[in-house]
This record gives C-alpha cells, sequence and structure tokens, in this order.
C-alpha cells in the first residue's frame, strides 16, 4: 500500500503535478544573492520577525520609496484617488521596485539591487521603478459598497471565484476590503499558472471576475 502510494507520488511530482513555490521564479534556492538557499528565508522568518504593517512574519526590509500612482480615468474606489502603495502591495514593492536590494532580509542591509526583474512594463523592458502611473489600481477600497457607485463591477461578496472556494472577497487583503498585488498574483503559485497568476487570463478570466464588461 505504502509503496504503491510512493509510486504514485513520484509519478504525480515526475508529471510536475505539484508545481509549487519550488518550481517558480519565487524559488530563490541557487541564487547568488541568497547565499543561505532557503525559499522562504527572503521573505519569512519563523523568530524575531519585522514590524511591518500586514505582513506574516516577515523577514524583508520595507521599501521606503515614494511611488507615483495610477490617477484614473474614472475611478470611484476611495473618492477616486489612488493612495501610496499600502499592506501586501508594499511587500511585494520591497523587491520589485527596483531599488531595494533583493538580499536585504535578516537583518542584513543587503546590496544585490534587483534592476532585471520583469514587471508589467516588460513591454518596454523596464522594471517595475516607482512609476506605477501605468499600472492597475492597488491599495484601494473594493467592497460591496463600491458596486452600488460603480455598477460594472462585481459584487466582491458574491458567487465569482478565482478558484475552487477562493472568492474576490478572499482576494481582498489588509481588513478584507484591499485591492492589492496579491488579489491578483499568487505569491505561492499554489495555482502554477504563469506570471503567477491566481487565475489564468485566458479571454481575460481574471480580468472578468472582478470587471462586469
Ligand atoms: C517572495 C516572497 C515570499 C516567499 C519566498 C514566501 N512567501 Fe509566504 N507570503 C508572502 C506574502 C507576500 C504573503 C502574504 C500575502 C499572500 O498570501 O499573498 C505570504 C503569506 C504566507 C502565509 C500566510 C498566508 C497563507 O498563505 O497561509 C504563510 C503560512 C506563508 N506565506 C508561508 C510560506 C512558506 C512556508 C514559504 C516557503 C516555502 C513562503 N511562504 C515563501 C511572501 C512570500
Ligand atoms: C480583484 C478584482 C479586479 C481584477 C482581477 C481586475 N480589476 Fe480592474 N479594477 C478593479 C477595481 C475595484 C477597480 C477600481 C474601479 C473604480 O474605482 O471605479 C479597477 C480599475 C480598473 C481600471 C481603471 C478604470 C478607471 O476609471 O481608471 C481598468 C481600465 C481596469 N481595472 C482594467 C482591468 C483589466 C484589463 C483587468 C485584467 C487584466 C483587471 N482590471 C482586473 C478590480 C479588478
Ligand atoms: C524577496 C524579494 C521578492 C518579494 C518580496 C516578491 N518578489 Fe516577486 N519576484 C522576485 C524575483 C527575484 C523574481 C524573479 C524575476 C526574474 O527572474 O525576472 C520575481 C518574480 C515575480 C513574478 C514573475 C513570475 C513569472 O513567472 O513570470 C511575479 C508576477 C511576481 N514576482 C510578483 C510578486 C508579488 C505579487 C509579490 C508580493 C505578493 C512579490 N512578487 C514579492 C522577488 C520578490
Ligand atoms: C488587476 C490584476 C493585477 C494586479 C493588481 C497586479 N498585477 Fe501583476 N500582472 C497581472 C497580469 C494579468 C499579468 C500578466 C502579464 C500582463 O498581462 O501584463 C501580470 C504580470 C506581472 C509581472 C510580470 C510577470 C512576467 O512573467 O512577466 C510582475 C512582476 C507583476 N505582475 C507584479 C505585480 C506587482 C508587484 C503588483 C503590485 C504592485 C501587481 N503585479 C499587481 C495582473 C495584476
Amino acid at each position: 500500500m505504502k509503496k504503491a502510494l510512493f509510486i504514485l507520488l513520484s509519478l504525480a511530482f515526475a508529471a510536475g503535478l505539484f508545481a509549487l513555490i519550488s518550481t517558480s521564479l519565487h524559488n530563490f534556492n541557487g541564487d547568488a544573492w541568497n547565499p543561505g538557499g532557503e525559499i522562504c528565508e527572503p521573505c519569512h522568518t519563523p523568530h524575531a520577525a519585522l514590524a511591518v504593517t500586514d505582513a506574516p512574519l516577515w523577514n524583508h526590509a520595507a521599501t521606503a520609496e515614494v511611488f507615483d500612482q495610477y490617477l484614473g480615468y474614472d475611478m470611484d474606489a476611495d473618492g477616486g484617488t489612488v493612495g501610496e502603495p499600502a499592506g501586501i502591495s508594499l511587500l511585494c514593492l520591497s523587491c520589485h521596485d527596483g531599488v531595494t536590494a533583493l538580499d536585504a532580509f535578516g537583518g542584513a542591509a543587503g546590496d544585490a539591487v534587483n534592476n532585471s526583474l520583469t514587471s508589467h512594463d516588460t513591454l518596454t523592458g523596464s522594471v517595475f521603478g516607482t512609476d506605477l502611473t501605468n499600472d492597475h489600481p492597488i491599495s484601494i477600497t473594493y467592497d460591496t459598497a463600491l458596486t452600488g457607485v460603480d455598477t460594472e463591477l462585481h459584487d466582491p461578496s458574491g458567487a465569482n471565484t478565482f478558484s475552487a472556494g477562493v472568492t474576490i472577497q478572499d482576494a481582498m487583503l489588509g481588513g478584507g476590503d484591499q485591492l492589492e498585488c496579491s488579489s491578483c498574483h499568487d505569491v505561492h503559485n499554489t495555482s502554477a499558472l504563469t506570471s503567477l497568476l491566481r487565475k489564468a487570463n485566458t479571454a481575460s478570466a481574471l480580468c472578468l471576475t472582478c470587471h462586469d464588461k
């Protein structure tokens, strides 16, 4: 019985069915800037975590940059103004801002500045940097009340899901109503989709989960 289970698991691994963080670009094992070789350590620590708002046992220095946010076309969320990135988005930008060192974790200052990361700006070949004016708004409030003002958005507490059992509401963070990078991305690659997405964007399925167009 055990042997059969072992063979089954081996086959599953061989077929890549267990494609989690270890098979993603977020597996930093083997990267020169991560000599300890641990996968979780650049982001998390079991002890002596940093006091960073909304962060789960966080081990990475927070970005100190000031960002230029998306200005909006006809935005309704938060009165139409997008503020500075906050919460989980700030954690992502701590590596994806092109300024803060990747190896600034575990108390180290770090010096491996990330200037080759792919980003929403891959078409121009640049990194995220601090200019988010051409990126989807983040750190905005997306709750049921917003869908009363912007009727072309699905109610986040409604039936739409990103994957089995994961509603829009589940993908809202920081008090349960903030749209962040993690609303569209799955940092641990548990969905095993390209670009660490929560849901494949085939025929814009990801966009249509929230937008009622
Ligand atoms: C690139 C940074 C990064 C790496 C590497 C990483 N995490 Fe995370 N983790 C995050 C962020 C950001 C969150 C909070 C937001 C989210 O869940 O999307 C999080 C949340 C969590 C949570 C709480 C929420 C949940 O999903 O249950 C656990 C537990 C966790 N991580 C465990 C791990 C473990 C174990 C590893 C290593 C195998 C790991 N993480 C690697 C960034 C990372
Ligand atoms: C997690 C939910 C969610 C997903 C997924 C999502 N959006 Fe959005 N999007 C929003 C919310 C909420 C707003 C803010 C709407 C407002 O304030 O009127 C917004 C704003 C926008 C805006 C700006 C509107 C303006 O007036 O400036 C555009 C354009 C847009 N989204 C397109 C997309 C596209 C394209 C995708 C897929 C790649 C996508 N969105 C995925 C929730 C989402
Ligand atoms: C510890 C630093 C670090 C943190 C924190 C971090 N990333 Fe990354 N991320 C990286 C690196 C390094 C890469 C690899 C880039 C490359 O090789 O081009 C990457 C790659 C990615 C990719 C591209 C994946 C692909 O398959 O193309 C996405 C998407 C991404 N990160 C999103 C996020 C989001 C969202 C968060 C926050 C929830 C986050 N990252 C937090 C360092 C980080
Ligand atoms: C509304 C959904 C949405 C939000 C919010 C969002 N992304 Fe993305 N992101 C995508 C989609 C969809 C892609 C796939 C490529 C594309 O269409 O540009 C992508 C691509 C990327 C890539 C490039 C991956 C590659 O393989 O080239 C990175 C890195 C990334 N996102 C990081 C982030 C970070 C960091 C944030 C927060 C500051 C963020 N994203 C917020 C939807 C989103």
